[in-house]
């Protein structure tokens, strides 16, 4: 069938038209999700309708009926009576008509010196401070829940591991405390992110300015925004402000992962390190003895739709001509879910950290059954003045035949211990796990007295952000 065969038949056919519109609509329709704007969408409304009476560009009488109705309107929608209406297309349609239902004529002026573009980018705009603020506190409490927890193992030793592979002793404090660093970039960025949407768009119109009088800073103000815009043609195509939230939402959900990932392994009978409570696992349908540590798999799970939300959305603008182009539709859809999906995310994982129990006598056992002190015991010989490599040499000697023989360094006798070097004395037998963390007093290091501070100073950054 040719093209033009088939759009032949459709004009001859009201049927096939009707399933053509239909499917137009379905394809175009934003309002099933963009209705979440309302709040915005209606704020931004009535913010500029009470410019344009000031301006003297719509008279006092209507701007009076566009705010009460635009109150109703609101009203309608929170109490859940509003009926919203897919052939209106999108929440500025919906509200706009309805408007016109409620007062009339007069509705026809509010939409003076303004275009959907510049609404929708506005409306966006605001939308997306609130989910920063949201995320913002979200990662607090987080950060909140770690600091607690670190607060009271400060004296937990477990092995700190590189490659998986059990490496050096350090405080369980000190692990809590560096995804406390993490999601404390997190709130950098996603104040950083606020801030790039702190931009007032409205005025722009469609993309080339509005012939009126309008007073933009006044409009600004009422909304919040810091600032307007600088230029029409981008204020109306500019979609970086969602990107950078994305960005910020992407690396948070990446820590997120990285430490559900570290719960699901402390949680398995192989580590036995800590175990999560009942309302962040479930039971399997089949195993009866199994707890599932599935909030803390669904935060990994989840990761990968947020960075899709990211890719969507640099690849939807990457081929743009400007202005406003309707492929700019689709930034809402990965903006509404990514902002869901991190902020439950980091509110779960503050439940979870500050619920779970930790089994400090396994965390003490795996690093006692290790080797974990061979760096220690090599830095004693590098005290007695032999080179570093070469008391690596002989440390690892040690190790192998403690392998060898299925015991640990602690189990060696100081006859032992001079086998590999005579350089060994009396002080090799002190090194303990406590001498170890203790060891590390370096700024940024695992001493207990390092980490105790870095918690002082994390309960007094946490403190000032309330
Ligand atoms: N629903 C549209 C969006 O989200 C609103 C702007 C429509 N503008 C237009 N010129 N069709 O982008």
């Amino acid at each position: 069938m040719t093209d033009s065969n088939s759009s032949d038949k459709n004009n001859n056919d009201p049927a096939a038209a009707a399933r053509g519109s239909q499917l137009a609509n379905d394809f175009t329709v934003s309002v099933h999700y963009d209705r979440r704007l309302y709040h915005e969408d209606i704020a931004a409304s009535i913010a500029h309708a009470r410019m344009l009476g000031r301006q003297g560009i719509v008279e006092g009488d209507d701007v009076e009926k566009i705010v009460d109705g635009l109150g109703k309107i609101r009203d309608e929608i929170e109490s859940g009576e509003f009926e919203w209406n897919p052939d209106l297309e999108d929440i500025h349609m919906n509200v706009e008509s309805r408007l016109y239902e409620l007062i009339g004529d007069a509705a026809g002026r509010l939409h003076t010196a303004r275009s959907r573009n510049d609404q929708v980018a506005t409306d966006t705009r605001m939308w997306t401070q609130t989910a920063c603020s949201r995320a913002f506190e979200a990662a607090v409490s987080l950060q909140t829940a770690l600091v607690d927890l670190a607060e009271q193992h400060v004296d937990t030793i477990l092995p700190g591991y590189t490659h998986m592979q059990r490496g050096q002793p350090v405080v369980l404090a000190h692990h809590l405390m560096a995804y406390f660093e993490m999601f404390d970039r997190d709130t950098t960025r996603f104040a950083q992110a606020a801030e790039s949407a702190d931009v007032l768009p409205l005025g722009s119109g469609a993309m080339a300015g509005v012939p009126y009088p309008i007073d933009r800073e006044w409009v600004a103000e009422e909304l919040g925004f810091s600032e307007v815009s600088h230029n029409s043609m981008d204020a109306v195509s500019d979609r970086d402000f969602i990107v950078e939230f994305l960005a910020a939402a992407s690396l948070a959900m990446a820590h997120l992962s990285r430490l559900a990932e570290e719960l699901v392994i402390w949680s398995s009978d192989e580590f036995g390190f800590i175990s999560i409570s009942d309302e962040y696992t479930s039971g399997s349908s089949i195993m009866p003895q199994k707890r599932n540590p599935d909030f803390a798999e669904l935060i990994r799970g989840k990761t990968g739709r947020v960075y899709g939300s990211l890719i969507g959305l640099l690849t939807t603008i990457k081929g743009l001509p400007l202005t406003y182009n309707r492929d700019l539709q689709e930034d809402k859809e990965g903006l509404f879910d990514a902002a869901d999906t991190v902020i439950i995310a980091l509110e779960s994982a503050a439940g979870m950290i500050s619920g779970m129990t930790v089994n400090a006598s396994r965390m003490r056992q795996a690093a006692e059954k290790s080797f974990v002190l061979a760096t220690d015991i090599a830095d004693y010989l590098v005290g007695k003045g032999v080179p570093f490599r070469e008391a690596y040499i002989a440390v690892a000697d040690l190790s192998k035949q403690c392998i060898a023989a299925g015991i640990g360094f602690g189990e060696l006798s100081l006859a032992d211990f001079r086998k590999a070097s005579d350089l060994f004395d009396e002080g090799v037998m002190k090194i303990t796990l406590e001498s170890a963390v203790a060891a590390r007093n370096v700024p940024g290091g695992t001493a207990p007295d390092r980490v105790r501070a870095a918690i002082a100073e994390a309960k007094q950054m946490l403190a000032e952000a309330q």
